[in-house]
């Protein structure tokens, strides 16, 4: 059975929902071998996959595990996913923000990986802050808070993490069915009824161009319609850093700045716009609503909102522009790199990252700026300093 179900992908047939399902039941249980799996992923890969069949992988995958359900909570549950990218804070301020709003935000994120920063990093640069709640522990939160920001459980979409691993090892990643199954499968089991998609576009994302960010919003959107997720999905610059802040407790800091009304333009945009609620979310932000939730939010999950970050304590070092001019280049990708280096980011699953080195984004594309003026700091504690200052000079270009 198996060797047909790889045949008909390997020849381009369109395999019926429940061969998907059977195959994926399989990963997990182990009577599908994992050379079997990976000459499926790479078939995806080559040949690609319908939306219903990607619909079928969705679902099938969610189904790998346990589903969160919050009877006896109102709604309505919503969240945001975001592909990721370079001082990519959003998630930080958007859940209590959503939650001072009223809606409820059972958010599950994940940890960085290479150049991009992840939501869960970013929050363990809080003291106390527990990002690995069991199911009661989540149902607590989001009753006390209105939203959470935890990791995926072992219960939840344990297909995903089998052939997520599978791909990384066999170069599979950039398939955008695969992407799609992949990203919506771990939404779905959080009990959410809606879903803002934040594609990501440019040289710190994923999706390096627009089209190539298009496709991958309207995959998500048209399977997250076939499996019963109503999504928005927004496609975003990431050709530059979003905001000042690139690292872990840096980008707290300017998440909290965003919170209490302040912090920069940018952000504050992005935020109000994926929240579509205009300015409900503009008062919820100057008001001090939203600020309020982080802090029950935090209380919640056990960190102390009035403790100092961790990884305090670095030194800086400002790089100041060599000429006057206007800022034509502020590369995500060579910034995200920079602070990589230094240690706010991780190079493999197992790595540790530092809560507080990275780097601050003093002008951005379109600024005019004087000789002299800073254009970048490093937050530093030494190591990685001397590729970092070499990699932030090449980011920003002033003509
Ligand atoms: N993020 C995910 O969760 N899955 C992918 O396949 C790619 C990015």
């Amino acid at each position: 059975m198996i060797a047909r179900w790889l045949e008909a992908r390997r020849d381009g047939r369109e395999q019926p929902p429940q061969e998907i399902a059977a195959f994926v039941r399989g990963v997990v249980d182990g009577s599908v071998t994992r050379a079997q799996a990976a000459a499926w992923l790479a078939f995806v890969q080559c040949r690609g996959m319908s939306a219903a069949e990607t619909v079928a992988l969705t679902l099938a995958m969610a189904d790998s595990g346990a589903r969160l359900e919050w009877t006896g909570l109102t709604g309505p549950f919503v969240d945001k996913h975001s592909t990721g990218g370079v001082g990519d804070k959003v998630s930080l301020v958007l859940a209590p923000l959503w939650a001072a709003l009223g809606r409820k935000v059972p958010m599950l994120s994940g940890r960085g990986l290479g150049i991009t920063g992840g939501t869960l990093d970013k929050l363990e640069a809080i003291p106390g802050f527990r990002t690995d709640l069991d199911a009661a522990a989540l149902r607590r939160a989001l009753g006390a808070a209105g939203c959470f920001i935890s990791g995926q459980t072992s219960e939840l979409a344990p297909a995903d993490r089998i052939l997520y691993a599978l791909r990384n090892e066999t170069q599979t990643v950039p398939s955008i069915p695969l992407i799609t199954a992949s990203i919506l499968s771990k939404k779905l089991v959080e009990g959410i009824e809606h879903l803002v998609l934040d594609v990501k576009c440019g040289s710190g994302a994923f999706m390096q161009t627009e089209a190539e960010a298009r496709a991958l919003a309207e995959s998500l959107q048209r399977v997250g319609a076939g499996a019963g997720l109503r999504t928005q999905a927004h496609v975003t610059d990431m050709s530059q850093p979003l905001g000042e802040a690139v690292g872990n407790a840096l980008e707290v800091e300017e998440a909290v700045a965003c919170l209490q009304g302040a912090g920069p333009r940018a952000l504050r945009a992005l935020v109000v716009q994926l929240s579509g609620a205009g300015a409900d979310a503009e008062q919820a932000l100057d008001g001090g609503a939203a600020l309020e939730r982080w802090r029950r939010m935090l209380r919640a999950q056990d960190g102390d909102p009035d403790a100092p970050l961790r990884g305090a304590g670095c030194r800086r070092e400002v790089l100041l522009a060599e000429s006057a001019g206007t800022v034509t280049r502020c590369d995500a990708g060579a910034v995200g790199r920079a602070a990589f280096v230094l240690g706010a980011g991780r190079a493999r699953e197992q790595d540790r990252v530092h809560p507080g080195v990275g780097v601050l984004v003093h002008a951005h594309r379109g600024d005019r700026v004087q000789r002299g003026q800073p254009l970048l700091t490093l937050v530093h504690d030494r190591k990685g300093l001397e590729e970092a200052r070499r990699l932030a000079r090449d980011a920003v270009a002033i003509a």
